[in-house]
């Protein structure tokens, strides 16, 4: 998808597309953020892929300088207007593959949720590297990826067949009429190693069954869930 799809996608998007952020129910990503201090001292972030600005609008308020980046035109507005309340904060359009230089270096932690799915396995090694620039030598990163064996499990919920066995460590999946890129565990790990970075976590982000459409779950079962990737640069 290009910037123009994401640009008509903007105005549903709020409604239609799962927030993980607020949809986090049992505070993963707050957890780790508290856990390594990171929402304290104003610390300066920088969101590529920011979309309508979700993680500004939950954590956006315990950090100094904030700058949010997306290719869209529209989802930056929207960004904007449900940011109001927010200070220090600038939105900037730059694509995720190309950041603007002014952007390397710059951030004590680099978020980067749902953004690298690419079909294309150069574009998301492109904006990996992309997006690891912009933090600080020894800052922090957190990703958000589509995890397929959550996806998986899913599928053979609703239609009764068996999870396929997978060979690789990543598949490219239809979802919402779209093509992306999911990952398991180890496919998540291996992004991250393959960028250079260290302390690399893998965790999962669950969020609720409605999100998958599912009304009635089955008693007992794991609820879907995202990857969180957290990791330092060097
Ligand atoms: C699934 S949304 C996630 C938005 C936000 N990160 C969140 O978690 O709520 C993906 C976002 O990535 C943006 N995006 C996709 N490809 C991009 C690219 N090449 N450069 C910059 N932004 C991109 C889209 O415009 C969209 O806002």
């Amino acid at each position: 998808m290009n910037a123009r799809d994401w640009d008509r996608l903007a105005a549903a998007y709020a409604a239609e597309v799962c927030d993980i952020f607020s949809r986090d129910r049992r505070n993963v990503v707050e957890r780790w953020l508290r856990s390594r201090g990171l929402l304290r001292g104003r610390r300066t972030v920088l969101d590529v892929g920011c979309g309508i600005g979700s993680f500004f609008r939950k954590y956006g308020r315990h950090f100094g300088p904030k700058t949010g980046t997306d290719h869209s035109r529209r989802m930056l507005h929207l960004a904007a207007l449900r940011g109001r309340g927010l200070k220090h904060v600038r939105w900037q359009q730059a694509d995720a593959g190309h950041l603007p230089p002014a952007l390397r270096n710059c951030a004590d932690l680099v978020v980067c949720a749902n953004v690298i799915t690419f079909v294309s396995v150069a574009a998301c090694r492109r904006a990996m590297g992309e997006t690891v620039r912009g933090a600080k030598p020894g800052a922090w990163l957190l990703f958000i990826l589509p995890a397929l064996e959550s996806h998986d499990a899913v599928v053979a919920l609703e239609t009764g067949r068996p999870a396929p066995r997978r060979r690789g460590a990543t598949a490219v999946v239809r979802r919402d009429d779209r093509m992306q890129r999911f990952y398991t565990r180890a496919g998540a790990q291996a992004l991250a190693a393959g960028a250079g970075l260290r302390s690399i976590a893998v965790r999962k982000v669950w969020y609720p069954w409605s999100d998958e459409g599912i009304t009635r779950p089955p008693r007992g079962g794991e609820p879907p869930w995202d990857w969180l990737l957290t990791a330092r640069r060097r």
